[in-house]
């Protein structure tokens, strides 16, 4: 018999960004010289107030946003510069939800989720069709899959406007995994949710990259959330990386740094003494 011995996929770089700039046209500096790796076996949280960038990274990592200079790999290739299909096609790699949700709100449940998968079809006019009707049953199949996995398959035929704000979410996170992305990027999810909804999203995000073994980054305000699922933490202020660690590894002066006139809050959601 053959003797198995148990490995561990070695981890390979999902993210690559060096000293990342991104300097708005009317010359807001949003991020400053942003370095940093995400391994694709990696959980990480980014935390950081208002206004400190974070929503400017994970744009520029699906290249919603162009980066001004610096250098940006996706599982090692340079997406710093692309444009046209070749953007098309990075975007598609890269799944991502926002705190609006960002549904197409007369449309049901399960045609947010084909919008997923539109990609997968030949045909553009399949867009403009009922699109529940017109898949084929394996596309169908595929999206009810994703509703599986965020729980809400049984909303499946209602409309995306009659949701709660939790439940609208799930949809987008639904939509996002029928891409089949091979990172997983969240810009606040949670912020317009209650705080019930917001754990479930948040046990969804960390089952999806467990279950789908898949990167996960999540833009998050607030720090006890950071502290229970973000294996590990990036804190930003100011456009700067000014953390890449643990949230064990905080200490008092750079949760001041991250957090400004919040960080006696922070501190006692860490419970850093
Ligand atoms: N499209 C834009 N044009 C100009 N300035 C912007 C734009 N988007 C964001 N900013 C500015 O860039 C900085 C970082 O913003 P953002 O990345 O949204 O931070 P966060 O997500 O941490 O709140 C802020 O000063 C913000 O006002
Ligand atoms: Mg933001």
């Amino acid at each position: 018999m053959r003797t198995m011995t148990l490995t561990r996929r070695p981890s390979k770089n999902a993210v690559q960004a060096r000293d990342l700039c991104k300097v708005y046209p009317n010359g807001t500096v949003a991020l400053k010289d942003v370095s940093v790796d995400v391994a694709d076996n990696e959980f990480v949280v980014v935390i950081g107030l208002s206004g400190a960038g974070k929503s400017t990274l994970l744009r520029c990592l699906n290249r919603l946003v162009r980066p001004t200079s610096g250098r940006l790999t996706l599982f090692g290739e340079d997406i710093t510069r692309v444009n046209g299909t070749h953007l098309k096609q990075v975007r598609r790699r890269v799944g991502m939800i926002f705190q609006q949700f960002h549904l197409v709100r007369r449309l049901t449940v399960i045609e947010n989720v084909l919008v997923g998968r539109l990609r997968f079809n030949a045909s553009p006019l399949r867009g403009v069709l009922s699109m529940a009707r017109v898949f084929p049953r394996r596309e169908r199949e595929f999206a009810f899959e994703c509703l599986r996995q965020v729980g809400i398959e049984d909303l499946a035929f209602r409309r995306a406007d009659a949701l709660s704000g939790g439940q609208q979410q799930r949809v987008a996170i639904a939509r996002a995994l029928a891409q089949e992305p091979e990172v997983f990027l969240a810009d606040e999810p949670i912020a317009s949710l209650d705080p019930r909804s917001a754990e479930t999203v948040m046990q969804i995000l960390q089952s999806i990259h467990e279950e789908r073994n898949i990167p996960v980054l999540v833009n998050l305000h607030h720090i006890d959330f950071a502290k229970r699922y973000g294996k590990r933490v990036l804190g930003m202020a100011k456009g700067e990386l000014i953390f890449n660690g643990t949230c064990r590894d905080l200490d008092r002066d750079t949760v001041s740094r991250i957090y400004g006139d919040k960080a006696r809050e922070a501190l006692q959601e860490l419970s850093v003494a």
